[in-house]
């Protein structure tokens, strides 16, 4: 391994920093050898705070109608393909029902920018959810809001709002999103949802088109600077009825890099293994965990719409991605030395 990588790696294990020119460096010279000190070093920064232990999350995909139309997604309103769902409120309190059964803590309410789901929907249903089950976390990815909307959700109850940023280069997210969508806006809501009490996530696309090493490093200073809870990290898969459709996916290599470095940026980060890696690999879950990794979110869908919330083409939806499956996803944890708990999961500063 070169000197200036291994240096760097020190560097930003004792530091938790490193210029923008050098984490491009990073990325751009990286080898299996420098990947594999990464994971090892991010591997003990998890375990000196979380142990061997994952938290899991109920994913439930309560909607796939969405107003806008980002040039990556499946379920963009441009998209006449796709068959539109919406979950009735007592479709998504069986979820939880069937989910805290399974031993989920966290549900996470995610879908796309639909008015349906009102304010006063949402804070109905959420506070429905918290009087239920008042020891479990309630986790938002409902996109860009106000922050009067926001501020009334985490009134009613919710606990944490997950919104990737996408990219942290303006120009860059010009390209993945129309010219109605901004890196401004987006910043705005990021910074309300903090301001607000939500303990905040934000995320990118690995691969995603158009990006460059140097946009990355943009994302990693970000995610230095603004030292999210959560941070959701996956490979872009392309999905066939989008102007992306023949554009390349994100690699897995390149992933497990980053969820490395995220780990060793900010240590007690929850950094999810996302289905976007279980999707372009069979035992890609696995590798995110060896990575740094220390999150994974099932599906706690109904069966009936689980093929319809098409993010990219073949997302994972049964196996150890299903919440039903939750034997699979233990055993499989297990069997690379990791507990899956059953907790709200919070993180540990
Ligand atoms: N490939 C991978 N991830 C995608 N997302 C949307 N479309 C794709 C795709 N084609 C991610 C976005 C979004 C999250 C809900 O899913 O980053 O924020």
């Amino acid at each position: 391994m070169n000197d200036r990588a291994y240096g760097l790696i020190s560097k930003l294990e004792r530091t938790h920093s490193l210029s923008l020119e050098e984490y491009e460096y990073l990325i751009t010279s990286r080898t299996e050898d420098t990947a594999r000190l990464l994971a090892e070093k991010a591997v003990s920064a998890r375990k000196s705070i979380y142990g061997n232990t994952v938290y899991i999350r109920g994913l439930i995909e309560i909607g796939n109608v969405c107003k806008n139309d980002c040039f990556y997604c499946g379920i963009r309103r441009s998209n006449k393909n796709c068959q539109r769902y919406r979950l009735t409120a007592d479709e998504i309190l069986q979820c939880c029902c069937n989910g805290y059964q399974l031993g989920f803590r966290t549900f996470v309410l995610q879908g796309g920018e639909d008015d349906y789901f009102s304010d006063e929907l949402l804070c109905n249903l959420i506070s429905k959810i918290k009087s239920l089950y008042p020891q479990c976390a309630i986790t938002l990815s409902l996109g860009e809001k106000s922050r009067e909307s926001y501020k009334r959700l985490f009134d009613a109850g919710a606990d944490r709002y997950l919104l990737r940023h996408e990219t942290a280069d303006s120009e860059h997210y010009s390209m993945l999103h129309p010219s109605s969508l901004t890196l401004e806006s987006r910043m705005r809501c990021l910074y309300d949802l903090r301001d607000i009490g939500y303990q905040v996530g934000c995320g990118f696309m690995v691969g995603s088109p158009y990006q460059s090493a140097a946009h990355i490093a943009k994302d990693l200073k970000f995610i230095e600077e603004f030292k999210p809870d959560m941070c959701g990290v996956g490979p872009f898969i392309p999905h066939h009825d989008t102007p992306f459709a023949s554009k390349a996916a994100g690699t897995l290599e390149l992933t497990c890099f980053l969820l490395s470095i995220i780990r060793l940026i900010h240590p007690p980060v929850l950094l999810p293994s996302t289905t976007a890696l279980g999707t372009i690999d069979p035992i890609g879950r696995e590798k995110g965990i060896l990575a740094g990794a220390n999150v994974v979110m099932p599906n706690l869908s109904p069966g009936a719409v689980r093929k319809k919330y098409m993010l990219y083409d073949n997302k994972a939806s049964d196996g150890a991605e299903s919440a039903q499956c939750k034997d699979t996803l233990v055993r499989r944890m297990a069997s690379i030395g990791y507990e899956v708990v059953c907790t709200r999961g919070d993180i540990i500063r």
